[in-house]
């Protein structure tokens, strides 16, 4: 744990936080999408623990489905530049789409993956986000369902990395900008 610790300024999100919220958004979702079979879409890598928890959370029937889409390299400056490295497994034509992401930052990652998924014909398609950073768009996208608005800080922990380090942590931390910098 003492190696994990280092470089990690505060805890900004705790574990009992992000459960508690877990559990709310799971409510939330159960109730909208009652009867409907959604399909969970997990963008990699980030997603991949709240997508885990939302999962069981849930009360109804749903599947998921993984896309891996590069964004970042191993900096902390938005490139732009988003290709998909890992497409879904199934045809989601008809389907209710949630994609299910680790924070919304410029925007641009959700709003090239909502345009890419709308030409497949899904009956919805809706963004469910554990974070947000609203003061950090670039594009108009507002979430349907949103964890926590959080500030423009390099978050890590709960599937969040810096250079594919601290994904483990069960809490929400703001990295020490020497980190990175
Ligand atoms: P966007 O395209 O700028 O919205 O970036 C979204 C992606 O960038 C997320 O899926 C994350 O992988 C990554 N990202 C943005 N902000 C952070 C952060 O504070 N910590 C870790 N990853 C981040
Ligand atoms: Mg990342």
């Amino acid at each position: 744990m003492k190696t994990l610790l280092q470089g990690i300024d505060r805890v900004l999100i705790s574990q009992e936080a992000l459960q508690t919220r877990v559990a709310e958004l799971a409510e939330q979702i159960s109730a909208d999408y009652k009867g409907l079979n959604p399909l969970l879409v997990c963008v990699l890598k980030g997603g991949y623990i709240f997508l885990a928890d939302l999962s069981r959370a849930l009360s109804i029937n749903h599947a998921v489905d993984f896309m891996a889409i590069s964004s970042y390299g191993n900096g902390s400056v938005s490139s732009g530049v988003v290709r998909i490295l890992k497409d879904l497994d199934r045809d989601i034509s008809g389907r209710n789409v949630l994609l299910v992401e680790d924070i919304i930052d410029t925007g641009n990652t959700i709003a090239y993956i909502m345009e890419n998924l709308r030409t497949r014909q899904p009956a919805s398609v809706r963004v469910c986000t554990l974070l947000s950073k609203p003061s950090r768009r670039e594009v108009f996208l507002q979430a349907d369902y949103v964890g926590f608005e959080i500030p423009n800080d390099f978050v890590i922990g709960y599937g969040l990395d810096y250079a594919e380090a601290y994904r483990n942590l069960p809490y929400i931390g703001v990295l020490k900008p020497e980190v990175y910098s």
